[in-house]
């Protein structure tokens, strides 16, 4: 089977081709054109100007995945299309879904809506030697959710619990905003944390020790704020150390909530997904804690180019949950959820 994926939920226009090989899941092309240079100068996202470049960027991307698979984009042989229909901006969204939709009339081929945020999951499937097994729990982490989800199967999926605020990487991109740094602010933040003390400012780590799965973090960016308030001059010591410090919180909260999760669900995997799971901090202190909490589970994190928004993992959703439908009965729906 050989997969087609769309996604533009937010500011990436990609695709992505996926190919089952041997029992596995095969990565054939994956092509990610970011708008995120136009949101730099803004310091974040503005719907109109995303969508204006998914428009211009879509057919050229799904070109060039194509063309990467080695297949004809006038009569590509792939099975089915899948394309993200939510949750995201619904100008982003519709530039995806309404092109899938037109190539499937044009393709003859049957298409997959998929929830973005599983596709993250999904992310780790691809080119994956190890088994996954199940029951998993799933840590989505991007830049608008921070959710954990019991996944007793392919297609039987219960959220435990999410934020009640920012999101992870939000709380990443508001705080690199303070500090004066680009958009988004999340791979910089970890560039300069390696440079910085974690300990220096006594910052909170809301919910730790809450019984549910839920998170906060507006509390931290407040905190920080503050801390910023009380400084008189912002130099880079001073600026490496916050971001060492609110990494440390962050990453602390996320892999606490987590290992208590996959103990209460008896977890054989954890499966990490969305654009903060790109953080080596968070990946590697989920694995020490792991095993010093002797937990029976084993941890997947996809590859680096696979974390953040992609098409590729649209598709990998779609071969494991294969619901086709016609292209009339997919719609866009920005506040999808699960
Ligand atoms: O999943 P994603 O690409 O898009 C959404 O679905 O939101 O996630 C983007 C988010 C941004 O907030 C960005 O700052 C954060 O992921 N991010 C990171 C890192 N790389 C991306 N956060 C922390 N460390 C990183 N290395
Ligand atoms: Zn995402």
């Amino acid at each position: 089977m050989t997969i087609l994926g769309i996604e533009t939920s937010c500011d990436e226009t990609s695709a992505g081709v996926v190919r089952d090989q041997n029992g596995n899941l095969k990565l054939l092309s994956n092509v990610v054109s970011s708008s995120s240079p136009l949101h730099a100068k803004t310091g974040g996202i503005i719907p109109e100007v995303a969508a204006r470049e998914q428009i211009r960027l879509i057919i050229p991307v799904i070109k060039k995945a194509l063309e990467e698979s080695s297949l004809d984009f006038q009569n590509p042989s792939i099975d089915v299309i899948a394309v993200t229909v939510g949750p995201g901006l619904i100008g982003s969204l519709l530039v995806g879904v309404e092109t899938a939709k037109t190539l499937s009339l044009l393709w003859k081929k049957p298409l997959i809506p998929v929830n973005h945020l599983l596709g993250h999951i999904y992310a780790n499937f691809i080119d994956q030697e190890a088994s996954i097994e199940f029951p998993a729990i799933g840590l989505i982490v991007s830049g608008g959710h921070t959710d954990l989800i019991l996944i007793k199967g392919h297609g039987n999926i219960k959220w435990i619990g999410g934020t009640r605020d920012d999101a992870a990487g939000e709380a990443f991109d508001k705080i690199g905003r303070m500090l004066g740094l680009p958009y988004p602010s999340g791979p910089v933040i970890e560039k300069l944390a390696k440079e910085g003390n974690p300990k220096r400012f006594n910052l909170p780590k809301p919910m730790i020790d809450s019984s549910d799965f839920d998170f906060s973090f507006s509390g931290l960016k407040t905190a920080v704020l503050r801390e910023i308030k009380t400084i008189k001059k912002l130099n880079n010591q001073i600026i490496n150390d916050i971001c060492a410090s609110m990494q440390a919180s962050i990453v602390d909260v996320l892999t606490s909530k987590t290992i208590n999760a996959a103990q209460k669900y008896s977890a054989k995997s954890i499966l990490l997904g969305g654009g903060v799971t790109a953080n080596q901090t968070l990946s590697d202190k989920l694995k020490l804690y792991a095993i010093r909490h002797k937990l029976n589970a084993e941890i997947f994190v996809p590859q680096k180019s696979l974390c953040t928004d992609n098409g590729a993992m649209i598709a990998a959703y779609g071969y494991f949950n294969p619901k086709m439908v016609s292209f009339d009965k997919v719609n866009a729906d920005p506040s999808l959820y699960f």
